[in-house]
């Protein structure tokens, strides 16, 4: 009885068979959950294996309280690339990105690269913020994060070792622009890293 009476209700309402409504009603049904699934919320986004070094934007990640409690920072536009010709190795120092109205340096193998649009990577806190304002030519060689490897000093590199260099450098000329050189023949001046050198 209760039945007929649904079914009747459904007729009168959709002007469609029970069959035919219930038909409809599941069409509708699947092509919402079909649809729902292309949207994955962010908590369900795979994360980066533990060993992993967190990409920069994700450095400052905190709960969504924090986020709203604390607004993003307003961060300045970074500098245009400005050509500073031959610099020193000391005077490249100042290009650590510290100090924002500056850019920020990299030498590789003698040329001075502005990664200034890469500041999440080396900026202060970057995960890269050591190469800033140095020559890490030696240290991206050997893919190393020890300060002695902040230096030119190619001395000793295995062919490997200065075909990853050779990568790197391929990578900073297309992403970053040249706009100096360090002194020297080939440029790798100074064969003591930059923070012996400024003891000395
Ligand atoms: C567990 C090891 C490491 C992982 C998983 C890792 C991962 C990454 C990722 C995902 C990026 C961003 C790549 C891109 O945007 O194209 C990156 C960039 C970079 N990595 Fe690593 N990294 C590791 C170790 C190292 C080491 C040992 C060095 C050098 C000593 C290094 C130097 C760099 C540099 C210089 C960049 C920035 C390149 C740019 O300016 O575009 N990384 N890394």
């Amino acid at each position: 009885m209760a039945a007929q009476g649904i079914a009747d209700a459904v007729q009168a309402y959709t002007g469609l068979s029970p069959a035919a409504a219930f038909t409809v009603l599941a069409l509708m049904l699947a092509t919402y959950l079909i649809v729902s699934t292309l949207f994955v919320a962010p908590d369900a986004a795979p994360s980066a294996p533990a060993a992993h070094p967190k990409p920069p934007q994700q450095q400052e990640e905190g709960t969504e309280a924090e986020a709203e409690a604390e607004p993003e920072p307003f961060v300045p536009p970074f500098p245009d690339p400005v050509q500073v010709g031959e610099i020193t190795l000391e005077q490249l120092r100042a290009y650590d990105g510290k100090d924002p109205a500056k850019s920020i340096l990299i030498a590789i193998r003698g040329q001075v690269y502005d990664v200034s649009r890469g500041r999440l990577f080396y900026g202060p806190q970057g995960p890269y913020s050591l190469f800033a304002g140095r020559d890490a030519s030696r240290a991206l060689a050997l893919m190393s994060f020890d300060l002695n490897d902040l230096t030119g000093d190619l001395e000793g590199l295995s062919p490997d070792e200065l075909e990853v260099l050779q990568d790197w450098e391929e990578k900073f000329k297309e992403r970053y622009p040249v706009v100096g050189h360090l002194p020297g023949e080939n440029g790798t001046a100074g064969a003591q890293p930059d923070h012996e050198a400024e003891k000395a």
